[in-house]
């Protein structure tokens, strides 16, 4: 069964069954202000951090049916009484006759028809904005005349969003509403928990005069909340009771009779919530967005924020899902991670400290808009900067408003190492590809404190760019166990491998491999002759130590543990092979050819299935303290040999620098959520999004997808096809043009922004190779070798590529 269709024109998804397996969801606005909102019109809004400034509440785990958050009900004028329903569906379940949800480029639009009125609304937040705007505009379908009532509704959340949860007496003792009335019967709700009174306020407005209200959430419902979001009883009222809450649960509903609209009327009314220091301070702004012209405008203006973000990369494959995620929706979801990385979403929901901006992850994040938004990429590198200590580890996640990091799970088992052996090596990827990206080399030298703080505040130590890099790889080098492989600490990317202290990673070991090629590359382009010598004598090391130990005869294992058994090997019952330790053996470059190409041999032989590759095989059945969280998951889900979606882009990159175009796109392809649009029964989630995790074949729900949109797939998925399936990477003195594809192709084109000039490229593929550049044409003359140099012209250039041998 089908639930919608891309419409790539319009650059949207259209959802045409609300009732969807799961909740569907699109993020509107930033990290500084914004949330997501569901196909059927429930939202979360916060403010700067989903756990310490949260505004709207909105609790996944009701059943989808319920309330969440905010909706907005409709009502006609009948014969004794209101016929009253919501256009979103949900929470009234009305039977429609048109549902439609737009999952748009930063907005979604409902468009829904129910007894003869059409209801369209618009849902976004305006670019620089602390407000979300919903636009709604009701149309008379039928052929009378029809009397037609709008009642917008907000649940408010405590700021403090796992207070709102664990106390049920501080809380809703200090949530208190109040009314603000202006000329013309305009109306606006302020919400505050007590002690934000005087310094910061939420506000609910909108533009057309509001003949009542209600901020008692007890109120609005009705006999003492059995009256329910379903059927609301003051909704049955020509009036809302205009109730004042001084304290408990907090809503802003506003009525707003739109009058009696003639056959094929229309009426417009425009709500606004956001958050500001006062009424006072938030009352201009509230003023300007009143005016529909203000807010036509702000709307054009988040397209045009689109149209430039993804015009920094747009293609033509012969693949026409694969254009629809490169053009649209993976840049979207990239942009969606680099904003709220694993904070906020349906599934991790940003409540308390158990998350917060993720070192490792952002700094993985950071990797795939450089093209596209180099200046927001940047400035959560110097963040990220900011979290690493002094002695080159990383905090594992910070709080984005305060700052405070902390080293996250690993704080829950006293016995285990507080550190995480991979986090601080991937800032040195999201620096280099930076520079590659930007040629601004000068950022090597602006100096970044460390994360260690005096009792003032004050950073005990100051570094450079370049003495982060360093320190980073300088805490790996030292920090190794008894074959001279980097230690485990608490976990490397895997989070939940967490083994007792002393145990070595073959992960950390190649990402270590990766981030010393990277010093290397640099280190040569700046011509520093001996940090390139002692670079790559620190990679040889540490190749020479992998090849040593870790070839398990068919494949790389992937731990040692603290008595130097493997994990990852053959003679393992549970865990015999993993994933990782295969595809990053090639991305470091460790593996000589034959390892390299029996490795990834044996994973396609062991862990590839239909709907993507497993993490591992077989997965552990029963819980072992011993091993940590892998364990607490049943065979087949998760880390515990599911398809853990980031890994799968890896192997696409280790096949496509092996030059085996026709598998690196086949598990591409495979896990192309677009191509899951006709099994979303078997699927489930959103197609227009990587999922982070899919039930592998041990599960009784193989193909089943969970946690969508906030995952590491995003940057990665999209970095292995631009960058090496269609293979146009930026290095530091051009785009290195090397392709690998399905040697069906007959080519495929790729226009790119690159350092202030727009590359067309165009690759033919007439002998119909995998890979291999023949020659390179720019601006017609024939260039030596396959990198196109640097204009920075802003002008367009034309480069013509032929593949062959
Ligand atoms: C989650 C975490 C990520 C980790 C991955 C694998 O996605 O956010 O940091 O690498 O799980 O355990």
């Amino acid at each position: 069964m089908q639930y919608g269709y891309f419409d790539d024109e319009k650059r949207e998804y259209v959802i045409t069954n609300p009732r969807t397996p799961v909740k569907w969801i699109n993020y509107i606005g930033t990290l500084a202000f914004g949330g997501f909102v569901d196909h059927t019109g429930g939202a979360v809004i916060c403010r700067q951090d989903p756990s310490l400034n949260r505004i709207v509440k909105y609790i996944p785990q009701l059943p989808a049916s319920d309330f969440r958050g905010e909706t907005l009900y409709l009502r006609v004028k009948q014969a004794g009484g209101y016929k009253v329903f919501s256009p979103f569906f949900v929470p009234t379940l009305d039977p429609y006759d048109r549902y439609e949800c737009h999952v748009g480029l930063g907005y979604m639009r409902i468009v829904s028809e129910f007894y003869g009125l059409r209801a369209e609304v618009t849902i976004y937040v305006p670019p620089g904005e602390a407000r979300e705007i919903r636009d709604i505009c009701v149309a008379n379908l039928s052929d009378k005349p029809l009397e037609v009532d709008a009642i917008p509704v907000v649940e408010y959340t405590h700021p403090d969003s796992l207070r709102q949860f664990t106390n049920a007496d501080w809380a809703p003792q200090t949530m208190q509403s109040r009314l603000v009335e202006e000329a013309g019967g305009l109306k606006t709700l302020i919400q505050y928990p007590f002690m934000f009174r005087d310094s910061q306020i939420n506000f609910f407005t909108s533009n057309r005069p509001a003949s009542s209200f209600d901020s008692d959430r007890v109120q609005f419902l009705g006999d003492h909340e059995y009256g329910a979001w379903a059927r609301p009883l003051r909704l049955q009222q020509p009036e809302l009771n205009n109730s004042t809450a001084h304290r408990g649960d907090n809503i802003a509903a506003l009525l707003h009779h739109l009058g009696a609209l003639a056959p094929g009327e229309t009426r417009r009314l425009i709500t606004q919530l956001g958050q500001d220091a006062s009424f006072a301070a938030a009352r201009p702004g509230m003023a300007r967005f009143r005016s529909e012209a203000v807010v036509d405008q702000a709307f054009s203006d988040l397209a045009r924020f689109w149209d430039e973000y993804l015009a920094a990369i747009q293609v033509e494959t012969p693949d026409a899902m694969m254009n629809s995620m490169l053009n649209i929706h993976n840049p979207r979801q990239c942009q969606t991670t680099l904003n709220w990385s694993r904070y906020l979403s349906l599934y991790q929901l940003g409540i308390g400290g158990s998350r917060g901006i993720g070192f490792r992850d952002s700094s993985q994040d950071v990797l795939s808009v450089l093209a596209g938004l180099p200046q927001e990429g940047l400035s959560l590198i110097r963040k990220l900067l900011q979290v690493q200590k002094r002695d080159g580890s990383a905090m594992h996640q910070f709080n984005p408003l305060t700052m405070a990091g902390s080293e996250g799970d690993s704080l829950e088992r006293e016995d285990r190492p507080h550190y995480y052996s991979d986090d601080h090596l991937w800032i040195v990827l999201a620096v280099t590809e930076y520079l590659k990206e930007t040629g601004d080399l000068a950022f090597l030298d602006e100096v970044i404190p460390y994360y260690e703080r005096d009792k003032v505040g004050r950073p005990l130590e100051t570094g450079t760019v370049r003495d982060h890099l360093q320190q980073a790889l300088a805490f790996t080098h030292r920090d190794v166990g008894a074959h001279g492989l980097p230690r485990l600490g608490f976990a490397d990317w895997n989070d939940t491998v967490n083994l007792p202290a002393g145990a070595e990673s073959l992960f950390t070991a190649n990402l270590y491999g990766v981030a010393l090629r990277e010093m290397i590359e640099l280190a040569q382009h700046l011509g520093q002759a001996a940090a390139v010598q002692a670079y790559t004598a620190d990679y040889e090391a540490m190749k020479a130590r992998v090849n040593e130990h870790a070839w398990d005869g068919e494949w790389y294992v992937r731990y040692f543990d603290a008595d130097g058994e493997p994990l990852g090997s053959r003679k393992n019952t549970h865990g015999q092979i993993h994933i990782n330790s295969q595809s990053w053996a090639v991305l470091s470059g460790f593996a000589p050819p034959e390892r390299a190409r029996r490795a990834l041999d044996s994973m396609n032989q062991r862990l590839n299935t239909s709907r993507g590759i497993k993490i591992s095989t077989p997965g552990f059945n029963g819980f072992d303290p011993a091993r940590g969280g892998v364990t607490t998951y049943p065979p087949g889900a998760k880390e515990n040999g599911g398809i853990f979606l980031h890994t799968n882009p890896w192997a696409i990159i280790a096949e496509a620098m092996l030059g085996a175009g026709n598998r690196a796109y086949q598990y591409y392809h495979q896990i192309n959520p677009a191509a899951k649009n006709d099994k979303i029964d078997e699927f489930q989630c959103e197609p227009y999004v990587y999922p982070q995790n899919i039930l592998g074949d041990e599960h009784p729900q193989f193909g089943l997808a969970r946690n969508s949109w906030l995952t590491g797939t995003a940057s990665w998925a999209y970095r292995a096809a631009t960058q090496y399936i269609l293979g146009i990477r930026p290095v530091y003195t051009g785009l290195q043009i090397d392709p690998c594809i399905p040697d069906q192709w007959e080519g495929f084109r790729v226009r790119r922004k690159f350092r202030k000039a727009a590359y067309h490229i165009h690759v033919t593929n007439p002998l119909h190779v995998c890979r291999g550049v023949k020659s390179v044409r720019v601006d017609g003359n024939k260039v030596a070798g396959a990198i196109v140099p640097v204009f920075g012209d802003g002008g367009t250039h034309t480069v013509e590529v032929v593949m062959g041998i």
